[in-house]
């Protein structure tokens, strides 16, 4: 039969049902995601990360996460690097093979499904806008993730600005993400403090680039936010990340749509 108007069909059972997969430096976690909840359907599986992470090695894991929930729809997956059209162009954490792989050819073909592919910043920003802690706010918003990098994206009147690369911005002539990423606080023994001060450095620098009108800090480390938060006094807002680790989950999922 065909359906004259897109918009008469009936919804499927899960019609509000999606995948997410959110590929990190450290650890590859994937799961359902409930898009009118904005949450995961059930509990996520978490792989670590293969090392070297070739993008082989990178999709057959990613392939492990999908097959493991016996999913058999479209899947959105995210990368922390540059991704334009499905095509990857940076890769700080991940292994320098991954530049110019086209990621969205490679994980469809390893999952036997069609996959989506975008930042991981990008992703979790996206999330963070339509369930977290952006919901409803127009002007400039940044959004940082701490993890093993340092992610950013920016949404100016809830439209996002992809690809933007802030992490890596030139602080005392070294990358800012090799200083305050969250991954160098345990590496460098730092105190908390000593690691917020890093982060209000790196803050204070960024908006001095964008001018934003609300900064959202996520990643891993914003479940902890009020260890640090007392260190930083940005002249912008500064409000912690919803969404926590599920970010990242819930926005590849929200590319399928
Ligand atoms: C990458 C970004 C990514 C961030 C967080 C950085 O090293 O360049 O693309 O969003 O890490 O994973």
């Amino acid at each position: 039969m065909i359906w004259p108007i897109f918009r008469d069909r009936p919804k499927a059972k899960n019609d509000s049902v999606r995948f997410g997969v959110d590929v990190g430096g450290s650890g590859i976690k994937g799961a359902p995601v409930n898009l009118s909840k904005g949450a995961l359907n059930t509990e996520r599986l978490r792989i670590t990360t293969p090392q070297p992470a070739t993008p082989e090695a990178v999709a057959t894991t990613m392939a492990e996460v999908v097959a493991h929930f016996e999913w058999s729809g479209p899947v959105g997956c995210t990368f922390p690097g540059v991704v334009q059209h499905g095509v990857v162009y940076s890769a700080a954490n991940m292994d320098s093979s991954w530049r110019d792989t086209d990621a969205a050819g490679l994980f469809s073909d390893a999952c036997g499904l069609p996959v989506t592919v975008r930042n991981d910043a990008d992703a979790a920003g996206v999330a963070e806008m339509r369930y977290g802690a952006g919901r409803g706010q127009t002007g400039t918003v940044l959004i940082t993730t701490f993890g093993t990098g340092i992610g950013t994206c920016l949404f100016v009147d809830g439209v996002l600005v992809p690809n933007m690369e802030l992490g890596h911005i030139e602080i005392d002539g070294v990358d800012a993400e090799t200083m305050a990423a969250s991954r160098w606080r345990k590496a460098h023994g730092l105190t908390w403090d000593e690691w917020g001060d890093r982060v209000n450095r790196y803050l204070r620098t960024v908006e001095r680039l964008v001018w934003p009108d609300l900064i959202i800090v996520g990643g891993g480390v914003s479940r902890r936010h009020h260890k640090f938060f007392a260190r930083l006094n940005t002249r912008t807002p500064i409000v912690a990340a919803e969404l926590r680790n599920d970010a990242g989950i819930i926005g590849a999922a929200l590319s399928v749509v």
